[in-house]
């Protein structure tokens, strides 16, 4: 254990994983880093290696199920300060990927940058973002991105240009490696239009999905030409439960957290789902959210 004290950043031992995601769900993590900066970083990795613990990264847990048994390895948080950095230049933003989508729309805002709007409600970070290529309505992060940097599990960084990275639904290829930070393009606009595509966006979401309850937003993927909530909803299974997990009643792609719920409640519920949508509609439906 006395190893770990060599890193500049917060280190933590058996640190409950539901206090970092969003479901609230999630036993403990072996070993629990949050890096100081990028040479602390490197340096977290080593030492992994060294114990031979593999290596998780963490957003802001908003699309992840982590285990009941906890996490045998080491999860890595890039949230220090030196991961939430923000500068713009010449209409480009460059931010750590540890930066809340919310912080980086509203500094767009008050700078007259529009592009971000649509990205409105995601309770992310840019890193997870970019991992997950979020999005709403047809637009994803992918279409903003300039440059991204990125780590590997050794500890040697890259910058990689947009035409170097792919990005698809709800994926990314940057996805194996650590990502750093990214550059990405915005356009000068008046901010009474940028604002009004904000608040139509979240307007939107308040009456379509359930943001009361803790939650990962939607399970699934939507199959190609259909929606997962569409079938979900088809085939009854909005209230189900298992134990305090629950299929929402207002958005059947969304599972809730309505107290105490378990990560085996809340697979139990997916088991069940991917069984009936199959069953009732030939349609295998794919998790959108990373099971840990
Ligand atoms: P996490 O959940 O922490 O991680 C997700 C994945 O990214 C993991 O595999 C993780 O290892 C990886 N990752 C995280 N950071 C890094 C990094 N720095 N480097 C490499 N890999 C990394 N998603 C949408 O796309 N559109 C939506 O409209 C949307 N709405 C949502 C609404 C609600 C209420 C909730 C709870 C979630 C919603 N989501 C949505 C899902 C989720 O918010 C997004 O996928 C978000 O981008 C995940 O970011 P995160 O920082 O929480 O990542
Ligand atoms: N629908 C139902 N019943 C439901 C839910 C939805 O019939 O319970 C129907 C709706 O009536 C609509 C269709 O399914 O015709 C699509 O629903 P919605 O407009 O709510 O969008 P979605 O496809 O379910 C996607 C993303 C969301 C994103 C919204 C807004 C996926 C899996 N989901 O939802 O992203 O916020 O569009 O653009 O791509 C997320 O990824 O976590 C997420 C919340």
């Amino acid at each position: 254990m006395n190893c770990w004290k060599s890193l500049k950043g917060k280190v933590k031992f058996r640190e409950p994983l539901k206090r970092h995601t969003t479901f609230k769900v999630g036993g403990k993590a072996e070993v629990f880093i949050e890096p100081r900066d990028k040479d602390d970083l490197k340096s977290a990795l080593r030492l992994a290696k060294e114990h031979g613990l593999a290596v998780f990264i963490l957003g802001r847990g908003s699309n992840i199920l982590a285990a009941d048994k906890g996490i045998k390895g080491a999860v890595l948080k890039l949230s220090a300060p030196f991961f939430k950095r923000t500068t713009f230049k010449n209409n480009r933003l460059y931010a750590g990927s540890g930066a809340l989508l919310a912080g980086i729309i509203s500094s767009c805002l008050k700078r007259g940058l529009s592009g971000t709007e649509f990205l409105s409600g995601i309770p992310g970070t840019l890193g997870g973002a970019l991992a997950m290529n979020a999005g709403t309505a047809g637009r994803d992060i992918g279409s903003l991105v300039r440059k991204v940097e990125v780590m590997d599990y050794r500890g040697n960084t890259r910058s990689l240009g947009s035409k170097e990275i792919k990005f698809a639904y709800r994926k990314s290829s940057l996805a194996p490696g650590i990502i750093l930070g990214a550059e990405l393009q915005l356009k000068k606009e008046k901010p009474a239009g940028i604002r009004k595509r904000i608040n139509d966006c979240l307007k939107r979401r308040r009456l379509t999905q359930d943001l009361s309850w803790p939650s990962a937003g939607c399970v699934f993927k939507n199959p190609r030409g259909d929606f997962a909530g569409r079938l979900i909803d088809a085939c009854g299974l909005k209230g189900r439960r298992s134990g305090g997990a629950r299929v929402s009643l207002r958005h059947a792609n969304f599972i809730i957290n309505t107290g105490n719920a378990r990560a085996t409640d809340i697979l139990k519920l997916i088991e069940g789902i991917k069984k009936e949508v199959h069953s009732r509609f030939g349609v295998v439906l794919e998790p959108e959210i990373k099971i840990w």
